[in-house]
């Protein structure tokens, strides 16, 4: 966000004043804001993405701290509402002197916290998939970008399937966005088409979406794609179970649907549809299954592990060992090291992109099975450069297994 000279001089200075104040407490500690819902539309989800960060500062702070400071979460929930998400980061930059927020799950979280933390001159840690085409001095963005999800997944569904898709999704950008760049993947690299495109509200109840399936069973499109989110999303797999649509001849396939939202609706009505994603809980890896082991000790059953859940708490490791040299959470001094920085994360390992700000990672397609759980049916042989504005997108040169 450009500001005028003298509103951006004296945001600068009001800057310079807190931080002098703030920031690292009186007894040493270190405050980090927390953003993710723990009601509202998207509260599964991001409660979530909640316990992934608490636990990575308990881990942390465990461990020493940062130079024997500990983490302090302060923590707001927005309710899944960007206008409370912008009020709460508003608090957090200005009356609880928070360099750094961990947050947001919707695009329109977002969107609506990015302009105050470029005003401040803080920074965002974003741990959600999204629809790329963006870039901030100040965020650092660790879900997968369109490269490192959309892109395999057309390919997938459309080598497997055929390539008539009909997409459903939720009235927000994320969803128009993604299925924007969804249909270009279908048409330039498979000659496919778009035969539905159909909207339905956030807090969308089951009601919302007979008619759209039924619309599915006339068409009978090879694929449905999925932009739904938070809680809406059971009800849109249950419609579409009970209206008789059966995911061995048309599966609905997604970059949302995780292990949470199979959780909501059930084995029953998840099992066969797909989801593109760099981590999936099933991983048979020796660092996910430990990682596994160590947060179900610490914070029970509680919390369902998945994608977002773990670039939750990546992100705080790597957050951590980026202050630790840097000795500063100041946005200037922190961000030479974290670009570049690597974490050995439970999906392998991740790091942050020097021009992008956004993560190397390591795609992978799911396929729910009998138990809730994914059944990984491709991955990427080594994990793939972020590229926001896909600048290259060519299909078929993944290495399926
Ligand atoms: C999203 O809105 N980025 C899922």
């Amino acid at each position: 966000m450009r500001l005028l000279a003298s509103t951006q001089a004296h945001a600068n200075q009001a800057n310079t004043e807190q931080r002098a104040r703030t920031t690292v407490t009186d007894t040493g500690m270190i405050r980090v804001g927390v953003l993710f819902s723990e009601t509202g539309i998207t509260s599964a989800i991001e409660s979530s993405q909640l316990n992934g960060t608490l636990f990575a500062i308990q881990e942390i702070n465990d461990a020493g701290g940062i130079g024997g400071r500990e983490l302090v979460p302060i923590r707001y929930d927005p309710a899944s509402d960007p206008s409370r998400y912008r009020t709460c980061a508003e608090r957090l930059i200005l009356t609880d002197d928070v360099q750094v927020i961990f947050g947001c799950y919707m695009s329109s979280a977002r969107k609506a916290v990015l302009p105050l933390v470029e005003r401040w001159n803080r920074l965002l840690f974003y741990a959600t998939l999204y629809e790329g085409f963006e870039y901030s001095e100040n965020v650092i963005y660790t879900g997968a970008a369109p490269n490192q999800n959309s892109v395999q997944l057309a390919d997938f569904m459309t080598s497997r399937f055929g390539a008539r898709v009909y997409m459903v999704g939720s009235n927000y950008i994320y969803p128009y966005e993604s299925n924007r760049i969804m249909s270009d993947l279908v048409s330039q690299y498979r000659g496919g088409v778009k035969v539905g495109e159909r909207y339905v509200r956030l807090d969308a109840a089951e009601d919302d979406f007979t008619e759209i399936v039924a619309d599915i069973r006339k068409i009978r499109p090879d694929f449905v794609f999925s932009t739904v989110v938070g809680n809406s999303t059971q009800h849109f797999y249950r419609a579409y179970a009970r209206a008789g649509l059966d995911p061995a001849s048309i599966p609905i396939a997604s970059l949302t649907t995780s292990e949470v939202e199979v959780a909501q609706m059930g084995t029953d009505i998840a099992e066969g549809h797909y989801t593109a994603a760099p981590y999936f809980r099933s991983i048979d890896s020796p660092a996910n299954q430990t990682c596994l082991e160590r947060f179900t000790e610490k914070f029970g059953y509680g919390t369902t592990p998945n994608a977002s859940w773990e670039a939750a708490y990546f992100q705080v490791h790597l957050f951590a060992r980026a202050m630790r040299v840097a000795g500063s959470a100041d946005t200037e001094t922190l961000m030479p090291e974290l670009l570049g920085s690597e974490f050995d994360a439970p999906q392998g390992c991740v790091t942050i992109d020097r021009s992008t700000h956004h993560t190397h990672l390591n795609p992978r397609i799911g396929r729910v099975n009998r138990e809730g759980q994914f059944d990984i049916v491709w991955e990427a042989a080594a994990s793939v450069r972020p590229d926001p504005y896909l600048v290259t997108h060519t299909l078929g040169d993944w290495v399926v297994r």
